[in-house]
């Protein structure tokens, strides 16, 4: 049985794959188990930010797999305690708590504003209000404070305390608010969703109206942070600081690992014994994190990040004018969407597996969005390559 035969036999059928096995990756690039070589327009789903197998990623993580791999959080270690005090020194927040994926942080993060309030004494507080169209996790507090419908059938009834309102609608959002609600949770930058960027002045808005009401501000930066955007956090582009903060994807460049950071103050919603994991942040997660927070949060790295999601929004734009079919170009940094009008019979799925063919990789959502989000080092003339087959494809 070849690998596709054997997948499709005994993994759960719940990810429609594409083309044929992986076998290497290095860079902007991979090779699948014929040698044909694509350009990765992808990174995994926003998490190779370094590209596949960055050397010095390769190095921390060999020599913290021949060092030591687990011991626990009954126990300290190194890489932990420096990622987490070099997560504070680049961010706002003065604590981190870690897990091992996205969802989780978020978990941790819903669950840190209910305790923060109960631990109070303030019992009628539970409430986190999000943001339709966002995407925060399958498990089932994060699938519940996801804003999205259709990802949610099957597994009612969800967890009690959530509401949504639109996406970018400051009276919606107040008219939401009442005493029972904790928090806020929204990303700065919707990923799954559609790609589509908070609007400055409302961001602005939802930070001033959480300072009024005492409400915690949770920004879940899980796929617009770790550099994706062209700032370290996506925050940054907004100027608003959060009270939490979760981050997964990036953080490892491929090796599973979350956090959730926080202030001094919502961080005391946690005592001993709140909340644990037994893998969260292992020495061998952390020590290739700590490498990848490194090197992404050095000015001249995200400048470039910056330039080159300039350089691919303007190529994007000018398809746009081009192709009436392309309805909308959106995105920050290298996290870019281009929206498009298909026939009847097809939906972005159909692009995609063109694109593969043609060696690219990038992936469709929500039926008519094409994502980019690449590795944060890919070149201008790869993008080029990209821009002239989306062009014959349009
Ligand atoms: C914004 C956001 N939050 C949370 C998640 C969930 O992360 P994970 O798949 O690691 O659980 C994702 C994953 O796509 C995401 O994009």
């Amino acid at each position: 049985m070849d690998s596709i035969q054997k997948t499709d036999n005994f993994v759960f059928q719940t990810y429609l794959r594409q083309g044929k096995a992986f076998v290497k990756g290095e860079g902007s690039f991979l090779w699948d188990e014929d040698g044909k070589k694509y350009t990765d327009f992808l990174a995994g789903i926003a998490v190779c930010g370094l590209g596949h197998c960055h050397p010095k990623i390769t190095q921390a993580i060999n020599k913290q797999a021949s060092t030591l791999v687990h011991v626990s959080n009954l126990f300290y270690t190194m890489p932990q305690a420096d990622l987490a005090s070099k997560l504070c020194e680049k961010s706002f927040a003065d604590r981190v708590f870690f897990a091992n994926s996205g969802a989780e942080a978020n978990e941790a993060a819903i669950k840190l504003a209910r305790r923060y309030f109960q631990k109070k004494g303030d019992k009628i507080r539970f409430k986190i209000i999000t943001m339709e169209q966002s995407f925060h996790g399958r498990t089932m507090a994060t699938l519940s404070a996801t804003g999205q419908k259709k990802i949610k059938e099957g597994f009612y009834p969800l967890l009690e305390g959530f509401s949504y309102v639109p996406f970018n609608d400051i009276e919606a959002l107040k008219n939401e608010i009442d005493e029972t609600v904790c928090g806020i949770m929204l990303e700065p930058v919707q990923g799954e969703g559609g790609i589509i960027p908070a609007d400055p002045q409302f961001l602005k808005a939802v930070r001033e109206l959480c300072n009024d009401k005492g409400i915690l501000l949770i920004f879940d930066e899980i796929q617009c942070g770790m550099g994706r955007c062209g700032k370290l956090f996506a925050h940054e582009l907004y100027g608003v600081t959060p009270d939490i903060m979760t981050l997964a994807k990036a953080l490892g460049n491929g090796l599973p690992i979350g956090a959730m950071l926080a202030t001094q103050d919502a961080a005391a919603g946690f005592d001993y014994g709140s909340h644990a994991t037994t893998f969260g942040g292992t020495p061998l997660a952390t020590a290739a994190a700590l490498e990848v927070v490194n090197i992404i949060s050095q000015e001249t790295f995200l400048e470039q990040v910056r330039e080159k999601g300039r350089y691919f929004k303007d190529k994007l734009v000018k398809l746009k004018e081009k192709h009436s079919r392309v309805t909308d170009v959106r995105g920050e940094g290298l996290l870019l969407g281009m929206e498009i009008e298909l026939e009847k019979d097809k939906d972005a799925a159909f692009f995609v597996g063109k694109l593969m063919k043609k060696g690219f990789i990038i992936n469709g959502i929500q039926d008519k969005i094409l994502r980019f989000a690449p590795p944060l080092i890919i070149e201008e003339k790869d993008i080029d390559r990209l821009i002239s087959a989306l062009d014959s494809l349009l």
